[in-house]
């Protein structure tokens, strides 16, 4: 089945074709630079060139996969969470395409695409997750989304059976990157910056400690693990970030120069991030002996001290890590077409065939999991 994708929740207009779990077309097109000198994502910025973008997106990745509209058996698109007037843009598309083609429609939870990417494959087939493997053999399973507006511990029974065991209190993991990375003056997004600024400190001091397990004993900053003993599989980040804002101030009265002390700075902040991550979902492995596998997804996923802690811990758990290759850690089309494809396979999927049935699908921007 070859599935035509869109997803432009936030400030990526991306555009994908699959054929069965393969991504076969795949454009990104990253609004980075449009947002940068803001700090941050700006709604109407991020509508006028998904707007302007997406039908040159669109044709691309046809042109990459080498298929025509006629091919498609079906078309899919994130209608929540996200920003309202962002989510339109694609959505929109993705409806008139359907009609007008007269195509299957499916809408899909941008979450539930970030949880189940690491089943994509590439173009030739590899992944991390065979082609030929029967996929009922990975559940009942973990699973964990960290991006920049979740942080999501969830209990797969199979496709769409998900139970929601922990979420963010406050702001997400992604969210507290950005923010700290702004306290520190670092641009935006603050994920990448802070984790090249983390790579520089441990390129030329050794890290004291082999698992990050051990970092409060030698950490400099003492910045906080928020949640660590609250007795739940619930995350919260504001605790941190208060203390990231205290502490930075401090620094900068005793220092010349941020230079001094910033790149151990987002080291540890990387560390007691990854710690309080590595809490639950040891917490929930150990709770859930039952589990075969744990899949991992969202941006920050892209850090790969955090991704390194974490497989080092489901690993030593005899889990099987499922998570996506670098393309498809932040926002992307294919995993919303894979999800739309595998709950497809599932009869699972939500698929509406008809003109006004379609129509009266409507953005969804706060939407739970
Ligand atoms: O999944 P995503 O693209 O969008 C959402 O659905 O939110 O995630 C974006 C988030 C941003 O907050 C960004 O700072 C974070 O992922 N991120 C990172 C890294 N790369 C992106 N966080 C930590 N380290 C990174 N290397
Ligand atoms: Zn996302």
């Amino acid at each position: 089945m070859k599935i035509f994708a869109i997803d432009t929740s936030c400030d990526e207009t991306s555009v994908a074709i699959l054929n069965g779990r393969r991504v076969i077309g795949n454009v990104i097109s990253s609004q980075i630079d449009l947002h940068k000198k803001w700090g941050g994502v700006v709604p109407d910025i991020a509508r006028n060139a998904h707007k302007e973008t997406l039908p040159k997106a669109v044709k691309q990745a046809f042109k990459r996969a080498g298929v025509t509209e006629k091919d498609i058996d079906c078309v899919a698109v994130t209608y929540g969470p996200g920003l309202a007037i962002a989510l339109e843009v694609g959505l929109q598309y993705a409806k008139s395409f359907a009609i007008s083609y007269g195509k299957k429609f499916v809408a899909v939870n941008h979450i539930e695409g970030h949880l189940l990417s690491g089943l994509l494959l590439n173009r030739k087939g590899s992944g991390i997750i065979k082609e030929s493997e029967n996929l009922h053999s990975l559940f009942p399973a973990l699973g964990m989304v960290i991006s920049g507006s979740h942080t999501d511990l969830v209990k797969l029974g199979c496709i769409d059976k998900y139970e929601l065991l922990g979420e963010t209190l406050d702001d997400a993991v992604g969210e507290a990157f950005d923010k700290v990375a702004r306290m520190l003056n670092l641009g935006y997004p603050g994920g990448p910056i802070i984790t090249s600024f983390a790579e520089k400190f441990r390129k030329k001091n050794k890290r004291k400690y082999f698992d990050v397990r051990s970092f409060k004993r030698f950490a400099t900053f003492k910045l906080p693990v928020t949640m660590e003993r609250s007795g739940d599989l619930n995350f919260s980040y504001s605790g941190l970030k208060t203390a990231c804002l205290y502490k930075i101030k401090k620094l900068r009265e005793s220092a010349v120069t941020d230079k001094e002390w910033v790149y151990e700075f987002c080291s540890e902040f990387i560390d007691a991030v990854s710690y309080s991550l590595l809490v639950k979902i040891e917490s929930a492995i150990k709770a859930n002996p039952d589990i075969k596998t744990f899949f991992l997804g969202g941006g920050v996923i892209s850090n790969k001290y955090i991704l390194g802690d974490i497989l080092r811990l489901v690993r030593s758990h005899g889990l099987k890590a499922i998570y996506p290759e670098k393309t498809f850690r932040t926002d992307n089309a294919a995993m919303i077409g894979l999800a739309v494809g595998l709950n497809i396979e599932n009869k699972s999927a939500c698929v509406l065939e008809n003109k006004e049935e379609i129509s009266d699908i409507e953005r969804v921007p706060v939407l739970s999991f």
